[in-house]
């Protein structure tokens, strides 16, 4: 998968792709990450990307021109699968969106900015807005960073136990059961019984349960996908 990212800010994106698993991802070539810096796509001496907006208010409006001229190099190299546009009145990411996404092939993340993109870029680039909730941010970098690290995490070869994506919280809209580690005992604090069984098929069943529990008290809204 290849994902190139365009920004006005592309240091506020280097260090997540410098650590842990996405540096891996990135080293073993299962991901290329690429940060544009939208500046570089602008004709004037002053470098700007955005500009008043039209009919008036407060905040500025990031322009056309730059991020046409980014996409279209873009896309003379390569054919992209999505343009995705992060902002708060997208689609809220969800692990649906993940998985979809880690499938494709080359996707191109815009950042919003200052008050947004004009809706220019929105109506005829654009195959997907995403939130990654319900707040505002300052810019979309922070939620690119998230969607991307939720998506590079399910290629395959990415995670090294191939199932622990798959027993993530959400894979199957239930939350993850409660885990536990050593010790057996701590202060009088104890790990349930079952777990020390050996009889898998139980543990398993348990597990089961105790993630449906916790969906029900917790998240109900997911039982009703
Ligand atoms: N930009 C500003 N707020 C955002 C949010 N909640 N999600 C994605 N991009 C954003």
């Amino acid at each position: 998968m290849r994902i190139d990212i365009i920004t006005v800010l592309p240091e506020l994106l280097k260090s997540p792709f410098e650590a842990s698993i996405l540096k891996r991802a990135i080293e073993s070539e299962l991901v290329e990450v690429h940060l544009h810096n939208l500046r570089d796509y602008t004709t004037d001496k002053y470098k700007s990307v955005d500009d008043y907006q039209f009919g008036g208010g407060a905040g500025m409006v990031m322009m056309i021109e730059p991020i046409d001229k980014c996409i279209t190099a873009l896309q003379t190299e390569r054919q992209y699968d999505e343009i995705i546009y992060m902002t708060p009145d997208g689609k809220t990411l969800n692990q649906g969106i993940a998985n979809q996404l880690s499938l494709k092939e080359n996707i191109i993340i815009l950042c919003g900015h200052y008050k947004g993109v004009d809706q220019r870029v929105r109506d005829n680039f654009i195959t997907r807005e995403i939130s990654i909730g319900d707040y505002v941010l300052s810019g979309g970098e922070l939620g690119a960073a998230v969607l991307c690290d939720a998506v590079i995490r399910l290629i395959p070869g990415v995670l090294g136990n191939e199932t622990s994506a798959l027993t993530d919280s959400f894979q199957d809209n239930l939350l993850a059961p409660p885990i536990y580690t050593r010790p057996r005992d701590y202060n009088g604090l104890q790990v349930p019984e079952i777990l020390f069984s050996g009889n898998f098929p139980e543990i398993e069943k348990w597990r089961e349960e105790q993630a449906y529990k916790r969906t029900q008290t917790r998240r109900p809204d997911l039982l009703d996908l």
